[in-house]
């Protein structure tokens, strides 16, 4: 069965009407609600508020975290904006999205939109989230949030100045197994948090046209997927008293692997590793005084914790999604109570992370040129 949805060529253009399948399921009817109305009951408008999401990029990561916004009752899949417009109008024909766009800037002019999603390359991350807060659209940017620290704060200050919600998409903040790790050591159940070993390695041959290696869209691996490890270190033990780093760099000068430990008082430590040089477990383990615990990167495997020499297994999650929708599920709670920032990953969150990617990359040598300035590049 087709409907129709708007494809906008430009802010001022009436929009042409263009016929896309979707598929017959629950979600598809509760969107066609949403197409005449809001809300689904104009009586309770804040609690059954529903968001239109646009998606600002059409790339690998945009269709997995579209996939996982079509299990949200409280999103509706609105928008979404490619370079290319006949790009787009294939993304939202696949994902059930109203409208199509051509161009980034058309679409956040939509005055529908309430939520923007960035899902460009690291080094547009901070053109592309002033562009969206400027028109007061709410911002969930991917990770890296930017590529230093310069620029996270410009993202802070816009987000500010036009009182405007701003979130980086670190999705792992929100999965039910790493928030089970920050209770256990909140609680003390197995002591102080003495050590973190975190890992995040994948196999990709060198290809100076892939984004993992070219400089100009922020490639290497310590922005790509070394931040999960080091995001884990800042979540659990906070900001370490010394950094020792050491990289091997590919032909183009980014990071093909990094070996990090994060030294902190009390003698507790982080050992930290990330690469694009062989296949890992992907595992984090966690010891403890009296115990450890061991998660896996895939979110469905369960916990392991380890206590006075016996072992349980904790099933956290149901099997559901990829593991976007947590984080987009609290944007929209942040958004029904009007807060400009996430409590559970504030911007001071977000900047101390980026202090520790910058610091880092001084270590290791790590540049990129259009971006960085003195002290990077001398
Ligand atoms: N949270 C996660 O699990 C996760 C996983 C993977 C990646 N990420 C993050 O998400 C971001 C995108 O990663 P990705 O793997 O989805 O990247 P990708 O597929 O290579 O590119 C994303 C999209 O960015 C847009 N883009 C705009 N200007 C571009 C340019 N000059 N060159 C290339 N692309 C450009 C393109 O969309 P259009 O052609 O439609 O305009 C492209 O499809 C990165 O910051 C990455 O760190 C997060």
């Amino acid at each position: 069965m087709g409907r129709k949805f708007k494809v906008y060529t430009s802010c001022h253009f009436q929009p042409k009407l263009y016929s896309v399948s979707t598929p017959r399921n629950k979600k598809t009817w509760n969107q066609k609600i949403h197409y005449f109305s809001r809300y689904k009951n104009h009586t309770t408008m804040s609690a059954e508020k529903r968001y239109n999401w646009a998606i600002l990029g059409c790339g690998k990561i945009a269709q997995k975290f579209s996939k996982d916004l079509q299990l949200l009752e409280k999103a509706n899949l609105y928008a979404c904006a490619s370079r290319k417009l006949d790009k787009a109008k294939k993304f939202a024909d696949k994902f059930g999205f109203e409208k199509a766009y051509g161009s980034y800037a058309e679409m956040v002019c939509d005055p529908e939109i309430d939520i923007v999603y960035i899902a460009t390359p690291h080094t547009f991350h901070k053109t592309h989230t002033l562009l969206c807060l400027e028109q007061q659209k709410a911002v969930l940017c991917e990770k890296a949030f930017a590529i230093n620290e310069k620029e996270v704060l410009q993202m802070i200050a816009a987000s500010k100045k036009n009182q405007t919600f701003l979130m980086e998409a670190f999705w792992t903040r929100f999965i039910p197994t790493f928030q089970k790790v920050l209770e256990i050591i909140k609680s003390k159940e197995l002591g102080d948090l003495k050590t973190v070993h975190s890992d995040f390695l994948f196999h990709a041959p060198y290809d100076s046209n892939s984004r993992l290696y070219n400089r100009e869209l922020g490639g290497g691996s310590l922005l790509d997927i070394g931040i999960y490890p080091v995001f884990t270190a800042l979540m659990t033990l906070g900001i370490p008293e010394k950094i020792n780093a050491e990289a091997q760099l590919s032909p183009s000068k980014s990071d093909a692997y990094m070996t990090l430990s994060f030294e902190y008082p009390e003698n507790k430590a982080a050992h930290l590793v990330s690469g694009f040089t062989c296949n890992s477990f992907n595992d984090s383990a966690f010891y403890f005084e009296k115990g450890s615990i061991r998660i896996s990167r895939d979110m469905n495997k369960p916990i392991l914790i380890s206590k006075n020499g016996s072992q349980k297994t904790l099933q956290m999650n149901d099997g559901n999604g990829y593991g976007y929708h947590f984080e987009a599920s609290h944007v929209m709670e942040c958004l029904d109570k009007n807060l400009t920032e996430s409590p559970l990953l504030p911007l001071s969150f977000s900047l101390n992370l980026i202090q520790l990617l910058d610091k880092i990359r001084k270590k290791t040598g790590i540049v990129y040129p259009n971006h960085d300035t003195a002290p990077f590049d001398s």
